[in-house]
């Protein structure tokens, strides 16, 4: 059971990883991401997600230095994006953010989409940076279980975390049943639906019950999924809004209520398109 902002999810390898962490996509570089993740590592949180394509690593940095907690109490994570797939440019982009980040090593790095040419030099290169010691623990974003598969055939090394847009309306069930065998740490993307949701009746009546936002109650239906979520805010009120997700449970009924409300509908792209 997941009970405090301290819990955390025991990754393949044996690496812990926060079940909360703030994301910080379309948050500006410079201050508007300083001040984020300042406020939401005051407010407790200790993992934050980025992305070489969000163009604020070096803002999430330099939050991180002036934070006032030990580097080694925070998980950071960024990802490599697609045009730099391939074994040379992905070391190279790896240490490009590594150094926008101001950062000896990495908690978690990520192939930010499964670019079908690429990917398998790619994860040779992160197997490659993961020997080294140089990243904690790798994996992949927007994954399909075939592409997975493909992974493993290659290198036999599985990704510690597959993250993936994951929500009330795209609740991905039989993804979420491959990672669990294959022993993949799941983390929803986009876990609020960007806002667009949150006055779905279902959802409200169950946040009027339990005397919780909208936002905290698809919070918690994640974690009690065993889903890492990393909800963006800029917004001081809302970063520590979406800690208050550890101090009640849906019931095996309301969990079941919100899974119901699945349609297969994606913000995002579509990874087998990619
Ligand atoms: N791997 C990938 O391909 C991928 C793709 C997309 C996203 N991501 C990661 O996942 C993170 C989260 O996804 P996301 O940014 O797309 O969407 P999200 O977290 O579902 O939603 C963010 C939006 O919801 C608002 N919000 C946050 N907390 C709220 C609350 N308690 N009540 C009402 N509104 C709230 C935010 O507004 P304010 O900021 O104005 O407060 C923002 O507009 C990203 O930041 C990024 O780190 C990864």
């Amino acid at each position: 059971m997941i009970r405090s902002i301290q819990d955390k999810a025991l990754l393949n390898n044996g690496v812990e990883m926060p079940w909360l962490g703030l994301g910080v996509w379309k948050a500006k570089d410079g201050n508007e991401v300083i001040r984020a993740v300042q406020t939401a590592i005051a407010a407790g949180y200790r993992s934050i997600d980025t992305a070489a394509v969000y163009n604020n690593e070096s803002g999430v940095g330099a939050a991180i230095r002036q934070c006032g907690v030990p580097r080694e109490e925070l998980f950071i994570a960024t990802k490599l994006w697609n045009s730099n797939q391939g074994y040379t440019q992905t070391v190279q982009a790896f240490h490009e953010s590594l150094q926008k980040l101001r950062l000896d090593y990495l908690d978690l790095y990520l192939i930010h989409w499964p670019v079908k040419e690429t990917y398998k030099e790619t994860w040779q290169a992160f197997l490659d940076l993961y020997e080294q010691g140089k990243i904690r623990a790798i994996g992949v974003s927007n994954f399909q279980d075939y592409h997975i598969n493909e992974l493993l055939s290659f290198s036999g090394i599985i990704p510690a975390v597959n993250q993936v847009e994951l929500h009330p309306r795209l609740t991905q069930k039989p993804l979420l049943a491959f990672c669990k065998e294959k022993g993949i740490q799941v983390e929803a993307w986009s876990p609020l639906m960007r806002g667009q949701f949150l006055d779905h009746p279902v959802l409200m009546n169950l946040a009027k019950l339990h005397a919780k936002s909208v936002a905290q109650i698809i919070l918690r239906w994640n974690l009690q999924n065993n889903v890492i979520v990393i909800p963006k805010s800029v917004t001081k009120q809302r970063i520590i809004e979406n800690t208050g997700i550890f101090d009640f449970e849906l019931s095996a009924e309301e969990l079941s209520a919100i899974d119901s409300l699945h349609a297969d509908h994606r913000l995002g792209a579509d990874p087998n398109k990619y």
